[in-house]
């Protein structure tokens, strides 16, 4: 039987779709899916000379070319254990295995370090745009050795999406779990963008009582400017599709209780734990979570009816105003983000390039957006990954984003509509650009009441004063 030149274990949507995606690119591949009807099922469908299954692991591991490349793609956690423990008396020393699912970076660094030690290449890969990125070009977010990558580079280049010049959106991250970090990250932002969107939709909605097509012509002219980007796009038919069981809007009937599976809340968790302002993506998590509490809202809603205030900034004013406030939001999301990713590949040892995390996220991820060609370019004209805000074109884009971002939070703060990210995006950089805040005062009392100790402006050395 001829060999194959990469195999896949884990045919739920997005192990088949990348499947079907690498095979289509003419790299022979094998699969292998637990539940051998699901293998059979796809085969039937999609089998072709490219693309064939396995029933069990050893004629899986058999029908692989040496050094064999296995991409795992199942459930993230004790299951990506579990089929590696499977894998490793098979295998052989040299290759590789690619973990392609949503798995804690954590983990990623913990499996690289125990297949090291066994001679075994293992890949940490963020992957993102869904099950349609799968199938026709994902963001693809590689971890892992520089050897590793070598090993997959001409499959990963020729699966992926495009960035804006036509080049794959794929480049090799850095080592062990930089891959699945970068990944997580970019659920944060993604977290942070979609609250935004929505912040937006419900000032629109509440406040000039548009309903959702208007709403969607709105959002569609801003797709046309700075704010384009696949999240836009998709926002106009999740607004516009109409019910099937009532008249009107489908989104109108939604429950207003968003889900989540985890990831953003990693990125805040991480945020936390290292020390960096994350405020703008970890609202946008929390904002899930209060949504969570729909019966409580209700209750108190009663309690606090809020009463209508007149409008007194007109419709076109606040659509105008509301556009510059996303993209300041945007900036401030994804500098926070970029800030954490720094900090992490510092404390990791990981060489990563901003740059090139801008180029592969133009295309295929669900934050595929023109700002990230802004945001290439910037990191490519200046070196050293400097804060966002340090840049000169992005100090530009933020001047003239400022005074109209500050009437949106005004806006939805006078009317009682929670903003949480785009507001939080607001006090990142207000705070982030302010020379002395008053974390003196903070200083201050904890010296009072614990002896904490302070520093001073005009002397060097550690202070504490016997308070009167
Ligand atoms: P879904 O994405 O449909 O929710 P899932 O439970 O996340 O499914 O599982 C995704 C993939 O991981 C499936 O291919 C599943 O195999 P089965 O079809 O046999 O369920 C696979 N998977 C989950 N746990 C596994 C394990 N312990 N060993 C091997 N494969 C596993």
């Amino acid at each position: 039987m001829n060999q194959s030149h990469i195999g896949l274990i884990g045919l739920a949507v997005m192990g088949a779709n990348l499947a079907r995606n690498i095979a289509s690119k003419g790299f022979s591949t094998l699969v292998y899916n637990r539940t051998t009807e699901k293998t059979d099922e796809f085969i039937k469908e999609f089998g072709t000379e490219n693309l064939k299954g396995s029933k069990n692991l050893e004629e899986f591991v058999e029908g692989l070319e040496k050094p064999r490349k296995i991409i795992i793609m199942v459930k993230a956690g004790a299951a990506v254990d579990a089929v590696i423990d499977q894998l490793l008396p098979l295998i052989e020393k040299g290759d590789t295995i690619i973990d392609c699912g949503n798995s804690h970076f954590g983990d990623t660094i913990e499996r690289t370090k125990k297949l090291q030690n066994k001679g075994i290449y293992f890949v940490g890969c963020g992957v993102s745009g869904g099950e349609e990125g799968a199938l026709n070009g994902p963001s693809l977010m590689p971890g892992g050795t520089g050897e590793s990558w070598e090993m997959l580079k001409d499959v990963w280049e020729a699966i992926a999406a495009k960035d804006f010049s036509g080049s794959p959106c794929v480049t090799h991250i850095g080592r062990d779990g930089s891959g699945h970090y970068v990944k997580m990250v970019h659920n944060g932002i993604e977290y942070a963008v979609m609250q935004m969107i929505a912040e937006a939709y419900d000032l629109l909605k509440r406040i000039y009582e548009l309903n959702p097509k208007q709403i969607a012509d709105v959002f569609e002219e801003y797709n046309k400017g700075d704010l384009a980007s696949f999240l836009f796009e998709i926002s106009i038919p999740v607004l516009t599709q109409k019910d099937e069981f009532n008249d009107g809007y489908l989104i109108d009937f939604i429950l207003d209780k968003a889900g989540q599976k985890g990831t953003g809340k990693w990125t805040a968790i991480e945020a936390l734990d290292r020390g960096v302002g994350l405020s703008t993506v970890s609202e946008a998590v929390f904002a899930r979570v209060n949504s969570s509490y729909k019966d409580q809202r209700i209750q108190l809603s009663k309690s606090f009816s809020k009463s209508r205030k007149d409008v007194k900034t007109s419709l076109e004013q606040t659509v105008k105003n509301l556009e510059k406030a996303l993209y300041g939001g945007m900036l401030s999301a994804y500098a926070q983000g970029y800030e954490l990713i720094k900090l992490a590949a510092a404390e990791n040892n990981w060489e990563i390039n901003l740059s090139e995390i801008s180029r592969i996220w133009q295309g295929g991820c669900i934050i595929r957006a023109d700002i990230l060609k802004f945001l290439t370019e910037a990191y490519v004209k200046h070196s050293g990954n400097p804060h966002l805000f340090e840049m000169e074109d992005i100090q530009n884009a933020l001047m003239k984003s400022q005074d109209a971002w500050r009437e949106v939070v005004m806006l939805s703060v006078t009317h009682g509509i929670p903003t949480p990210s785009l507001t939080s995006g607001l006090q990142y950089f207000d705070a982030i650009t302010t020379e002395r805040l008053p974390a003196n005062m903070i200083q201050g009392l904890r010296d009072y009441f614990g002896a904490h100790t302070y520093q001073r402006t005009d002397r060097e050395g550690t202070f504490h004063t016997h308070w009167i």
